[in-house]
């Protein structure tokens, strides 16, 4: 594995200058025009991001998810709560959040607490979900050990029958979170490895930027 691996590149480029002077003043600014030069990019999933929290024991956990929104309070993804990083955040809201645009060799990290939004915004998120993915959601048991694929079958076939009776059904334990950063940190690939890092942090003041070196 060791020489297949060296065989793969890496960051080869060509990839967009980042100019650090410009930056605006707040990284969700920055952050928005990030995302859209990905989707513009044609990057796959390029709202998919991961997820990590700290366990009771202290010990890290990590997962992809999707942003379902940005906006003045943070990025925000919905979840079942119930599952083992629901948990995790309601005994520590500190987590991280990882985007990675590889076509335009660009990586954000956040740092930051994760709250959880009002419960008309949580109710918003899962009524406009796929039929699928309510029934899904509505059995609540993500991260269980499955018994057999059977059990699974049954369980989102009963879910389903009760999303026709009551349409308007949502998941009493979905969860819309929204992790408030106080650290961004913009990270700009660079094929000879002289990588630009613009870290923005959260003062009473303000947002503070600051580079940091490769
Ligand atoms: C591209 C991608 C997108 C995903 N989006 C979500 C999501 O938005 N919400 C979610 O709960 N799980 C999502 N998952 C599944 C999670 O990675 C994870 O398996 C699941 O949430 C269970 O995590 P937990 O056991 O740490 O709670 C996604 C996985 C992938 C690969």
């Amino acid at each position: 594995m060791k020489d297949e691996l060296r065989l793969l590149k890496s960051l080869t480029g060509p990839f967009p200058a980042f100019d650090t002077d410009l930056a605006p003043d707040e990284p969700r600014e920055l952050f928005s025009d990030w995302l859209r030069d990905a989707i513009e990019a044609g990057v796959k999933e390029p709202h998919s991001m991961v997820l990590s929290t700290v366990d009771e024991n202290g010990a890290p956990d990590a997962r992809v998810l999707i942003l379902k929104n940005l906006d003045h309070r943070g990025w925000h993804f919905a979840t079942t709560g119930n599952g083992p990083k629901g948990r995790q955040i309601a005994l520590n809201p500190s987590v991280a959040l990882s985007f990675y645009w590889p076509a335009l060799g660009r990586q954000v990290r956040l740092r930051g607490m994760a709250l959880q939004a009002e419960v008309h915004e949580r109710d918003a998120d899962f009524r406009a979900r796929a039929p699928g993915a309510k029934a899904v959601a509505l059995v609540a048991r993500q991260s269980e050990v499955l018994g057999s694929p059977r059990d699974l079958e049954d369980a989102i076939a009963h879910q389903y029958r009760r999303l026709q009776e009551e349409p308007d059904l949502v998941a009493p334990s979905w969860a819309l979170f929204i992790v408030m950063p106080h650290e961004v940190e913009f990270w700009q690939g660079d094929s000879e490895r002289r990588h630009h890092r613009l870290r923005y942090k959260r003062e009473k003041a303000g947002w503070i930027r600051e580079q940091l070196w490769p």
